[in-house]
């Protein structure tokens, strides 16, 4: 059978052959691979220069603009054009690129950030995920650090909303950090709260910072703190019973998990968490 006449390939397929090949090339002395990358390199320019000649000559007729536009939808040539820097990266890809600026630093506290949808023309939709999900400083490490990089990379996006829920991402070996890892990064509004030999292991504090009703608690080796205020009606949880973990508003008995402010009877909502950061035996909450 001739080139000519050979079934159409799939996209997965040809990516794999090529793989395949460099695969082998791999294992060929430096000389050999340095005439491969040569003539690769070639090869690409020499491709790059056609499909961008035919682009100008599309974009100069206006009626070919929309049969372009269409083209575009098909996986190979969105990816080929791409490949060769003749198209923008998408919105989507711009988001991935901020989330991946971002990514060592939660993966260091154990998490993670997954992109759930772009809501266009200006919303990105995301998930942490990992520690991340569940940590009382979440909400800064939204805010200071996928907030900050997605809206840097990609202007046209005003707002960033999180979506809570379970992800497919395991568990990880590195130490969970109740401390963002963007806590650091602004230093504005970190409150004095009390030293941290005034929190009593496995009891809860209740507080009145800056107008601030808050409560606190001491878990092991960490300091939690939430608003004093039940996820239900918004009345005052410090009163509950706490017992293994777990406190009970003592209004309706809506249950709330002590360590990550998950509601236990509601799972849509949860405690509103501050980040907390210690100096010198001293507990700071950021307000
Ligand atoms: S206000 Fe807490 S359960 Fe209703």
């Amino acid at each position: 059978m001739t080139e000519a006449e050979s079934p159409p390939q799939s996209f997965e397929q040809m990516l794999k052959n090529i793989e395949a090949l460099e695969a082998i090339i791999e294992n060929w002395d430096e000389d050999q691979q340095r005439t491969v990358v040569a003539l690769k390199t070639a090869i690409a320019a020499l491709n790059k220069e056609a499909f961008a000649r035919l682009i100008r000559n599309v974009k100069c007729e206006p009626t070919a603009m929309s049969a372009l536009k269409q083209a575009l939808a098909d996986e190979v040539v969105y990816s080929v054009l791409r490949h060769h820097k003749l198209l923008k990266p998408s919105l989507h890809e711009r988001i991935e690129e901020a989330l991946a600026t971002v990514r060592p630093a939660l993966a260091s506290h154990g998490g993670n950030v997954e992109l759930v949808e772009v809501q266009l023309p200006s919303t990105a939709v995301v998930r942490l995920i990992g520690a991340c999900s569940h940590c009382p400083a979440s909400e800064l490490t939204l805010s200071e650090g996928v907030e900050k990089a997605i809206k840097e990379h990609c202007p046209e996006i005003v707002e960033v909303r999180r979506v809570m829920g379970l992800s497919n991402c395991s568990g990880s070996e590195i130490p969970i950090n109740f401390v963002s890892p963007f806590a650091g990064l602004d230093d504005s509004n970190w409150t004095y709260a009390l030293r941290l030999s005034e929190l009593q292991s496995g009891a809860i504090k209740a507080l009145e910072l800056n107008g601030y009703s808050l409560i606190l608690t001491l878990l092991n080796d960490k300091v939690v703190c939430y608003q004093n205020s039940c996820a239900h009606l918004g009345m005052p949880i410090d009163m509950g019973n706490f017992e293994n973990g777990i406190i009970t508003c003592p209004y309706h008995g809506f249950k709330f998990a002590i360590d990550s402010g998950e509601c236990l009877t509601a799972p849509e909502v949860q405690l509103e968490s501050l980040a907390v950061r210690f100096k010198d035996g001293a507990v700071e909450i950021k307000l």
